[in-house]
C-alpha cells in the first residue's frame, strides 16, 4: 500500500483503520487481534484512535488485543488524542463536559493512553479539538516535554482552523504533522472554507475522518444523500467499482492533497473497500459531478 510521509521519520499507510466504535463492534479480543492482523497484512499500519472513544474503553480494548502478540507493535502506527473531557460513568471525577489542554492534563491522559494502549511510545498525538480556552505556551510545554521522554514522536491537532494551527504552532520549535479533519463528499465544509487548501499550503497531509459521513450517504433520505446516491452510483457503474463506498473513498483518494481516510468499520468487506479505491481512477467529469450533486448545484 502507497505509504504518506509526515516526517522524516514518520510514514503513514494511505489507508487508516479508525477505532472510536471499537467498542460497539462487541468483539472478542482474539476477535480484534484478527481485526488488527487483518488490517496489517493488507498495508493498513496506522490505527487511530482517542482517549475518550468508547466513553474511554477503546484504547484498552485495543491494548488488550494487541497484548496477546506484543511483536505487532513494532509493525504499526499509533495515533491519539487528548483534550477533550467527557462525562462518563468510566471518569466519575468528570463533573461536566469541556476541553482541557493544560500541560497537566495531556501529560496524564497521555500516561492513561500508553497504558491503555499497552506501549510505551505513541507515534502521533492529536489535539483533539480547538479550545477557546487553550493557552499555546501549556501545550507546548507539555509537547516538548512528550517528546524530549521519548513518550510521543510526533504531534498534531484535529479539527483546527487555519488561524488555531498557526497559533499553536507559532509556540512550538517543530512543525505538526498532520490536521486530522471531517472530509467526504457528503461534508464539505472543510474544502469550502479552505482548510483543506491551507493543509497542502504548508504541505501536510490531511486525515480525513468519517469518509462516508459516519454512513449517513447511505442511511438518510434527504436530498442531497439521495442526489449524491444518485451520482455516486452512476459513477460506481462507469469505474465498476463494487460498492458506493469505493466511489466515496475514490473521491478523497484521487483530489491532490494525499487525503488519507480512515476507516470507521470493524467488518473485514467495508475495510477492503477502502483498500480496492486505491486502485480507482476518477476523470474529472466523474470527480465535479460527485461534488456538483453534494452542493446541489455546479461550480460557478
Ligand atoms: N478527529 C475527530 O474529531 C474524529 C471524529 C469522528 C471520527 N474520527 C475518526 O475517524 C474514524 C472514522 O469515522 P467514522 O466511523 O464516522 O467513518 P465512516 O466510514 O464515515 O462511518 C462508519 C460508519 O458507516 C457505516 N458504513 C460503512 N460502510 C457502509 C455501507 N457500505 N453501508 C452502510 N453503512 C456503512 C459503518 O457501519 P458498520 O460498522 O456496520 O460497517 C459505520 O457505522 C473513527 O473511527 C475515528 O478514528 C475522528
Amino acid at each position: 500500500m502507497e505509504r504518506i510521509k509526515l516526517a522524516e521519520d514518520l510514514s503513514f499507510s494511505r489507508i487508516i483503520h479508525g477505532l472510536w466504535r471499537l467498542s460497539e463492534w462487541k468483539q472478542s479480543e482474539k476477535e480484534t487481534l484478527a481485526l488488527i492482523e487483518y488490517c496489517l497484512e493488507n498495508g493498513i499500519t496506522t490505527f487511530d484512535h482517542a482517549d475518550i472513544y468508547g466513553s474511554y474503553t477503546c484504547e484498552e480494548l485495543f491494548g488488550n488485543a494487541l497484548a496477546l502478540k506484543p511483536g505487532l507493535r513494532e509493525r504499526m502506527q499509533l495515533v491519539t488524542k487528548c483534550g477533550i473531557v467527557l462525562q462518563s460513568p468510566n471518569r466519575p471525577e468528570h463533573k461536566s463536559h469541556h476541553y482541557n489542554t493544560r500541560k497537566d492534563h495531556i501529560l496524564r491522559s497521555v500516561e492513561k493512553s500508553l497504558q491503555n494502549l499497552r506501549t510505551d511510545y505513541i507515534d502521533l498525538l492529536l489535539i483533539h479539538r480547538p479550545d477557546p480556552y487553550m493557552d499555546p505556551e501549556q501545550v507546548a510545554e507539555a509537547f516538548h516535554e512528550l517528546k524530549q521522554s521519548g513518550k510521543v514522536r510526533h504531534f498534531g491537532v484535529s479539527n483546527f482552523k487555519d488561524h488555531q494551527f498557526d497559533l499553536l504552532e507559532s509556540y512550538l520549535d517543530f512543525p505538526l504533522a498532520t490536521n486530522q479533519i471531517e472530509l467526504s463528499a457528503y461534508n464539505l465544509e472543510n474544502i469550502e472554507d479552505g482548510t483543506l487548501n491551507v493543509c497542502m499550503k504548508k504541505r501536510i497531509p490531511p486525515m480525513a475522518w468519517s469518509p462516508l459521513a459516519g454512513g449517513e450517504v447511505f442511511s438518510s433520505n434527504n436530498e442531497k444523500a439521495v442526489r449524491l446516491r444518485d451520482t455516486l452510483t452512476k459513477v460506481q457503474e462507469e469505474i465498476g467499482a463494487n460498492g458506493l463506498d469505493e466511489v466515496l473513498y475514490a473521491w478523497l483518494l484521487n483530489h491532490p492533497a494525499k487525503i488519507m481516510p480512515i476507516v470507521g468499520s470493524g467488518k473485514e468487506k467495508r475495510i477492503e473497500s477502502a483498500i480496492h479505491a486505491l486502485g480507482h481512477k476518477l476523470t474529472l467529469d466523474q470527480w465535479f459531478e460527485i461534488l456538483h450533486s453534494s452542493m446541489g448545484h455546479e461550480v460557478p
